[in-house]
């Protein structure tokens, strides 16, 4: 069996200065493929509630979505490192609370680490955490969990907002933070963090200035084909192909000329 990855992974490659490679996956399937393919890391990431649930946010998503989505990935994957999400509610309420559903989570998925979302305020946490022995992804710029906060999906971090963000690193990664997601951030700014820290940052619309970058699998395979935001790009059209298949199999049975003999058993 391949070496698994670990949070020394992700070090190495970032000193490197090797790009490192994430993708979300919430079943065994797809993180067997993704795994095949050669990612460095696959995330159970709380946008379950979009693509899995067709949820419009991923406030609703709870502990046990994630940590079944995770287990179902962890049993595809050999040397994928797996980080599974903290979701909305799980973390926030206080630090005993977070570090259970933590714990929960990480015994009942076996994943390897858990990411939240949040800086400063969250630093407190992400100590905790890692002194009863679970490794931290934090997560800034646009964070899902908080759009309601935003009010919508908007870049974060620009003008004079980007020394803010640059703060909220240096405290997840004295808290104890292995690597830290940027989301929705002006590339600028990314590379400022990135230059920041001794971390790696992951990138998702943050340009190629991070230690590496994510993407939510399903979009990369653009299997949601009315999802097209700029940082986006399909490396496949799995939508369109999963359509014309099954218009292909609806078609073929109606005119039985599926099942052909080959596909009978005689006796
Ligand atoms: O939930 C998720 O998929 C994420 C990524 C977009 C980073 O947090």
């Amino acid at each position: 069996m391949a070496r698994k990855n670990s949070i020394r992974t992700f070090q190495r490659l970032r000193d490197e200065g090797t790009p490192i490679t994430m993708v979300t996956a919430y079943d065994a399937t797809f993180a067997r493929l993704f795994d095949a393919a050669g990612v460095d890391a696959i995330l159970v990431g709380d946008s379950l509630g979009n693509v899995i649930q067709g949820r419009g946010t991923t406030l609703p998503v709870t502990l046990d979505d994630v940590i079944y989505h995770t287990a179902a990935v962890v049993r595809g994957t050999d040397r994928a490192h797996v980080v599974a999400d903290m979701p909305f509610g799980s973390y926030g309420a206080n630090v005993d609370d977070a570090v259970s559903n933590a714990v929960r989570l990480m015994k009942e998925s076996g994943a390897q680490a858990v990411k939240l979302e949040g800086g400063r305020p969250f630093a407190p946490l992400v100590s905790r955490l890692v002194q009863v022995g679970i490794p931290v992804m934090g997560h800034l710029g646009f964070t899902p969990q908080s759009v309601h906060r935003f009010g919508g999906h908007y870049l974060q971090g620009r003008g004079d907002n980007a020394d803010a963000l640059i703060d909220d690193a240096r405290s997840l990664e004295e808290a104890g933070a292995y690597a830290i997601v940027l989301e929705l951030v002006p590339a600028p700014v990314a590379i400022r963090v990135t230059e920041d820290r001794s971390i790696p940052t992951i990138g998702i619309g943050a340009g190629a200035g991070t230690s590496g970058q994510v993407l939510v699998g399903y979009d990369m395979l653009g299997m949601n084909e009315d999802f097209s935001p700029k940082f986006l790009k399909c490396y496949a059209h799995l939508g369109q192909a999963i359509r014309e298949a099954t218009e292909a199999y609806v078609a073929e049975v109606r005119e039985r000329a599926y099942p052909a003999p080959e596909h009978s058993f005689d006796e």
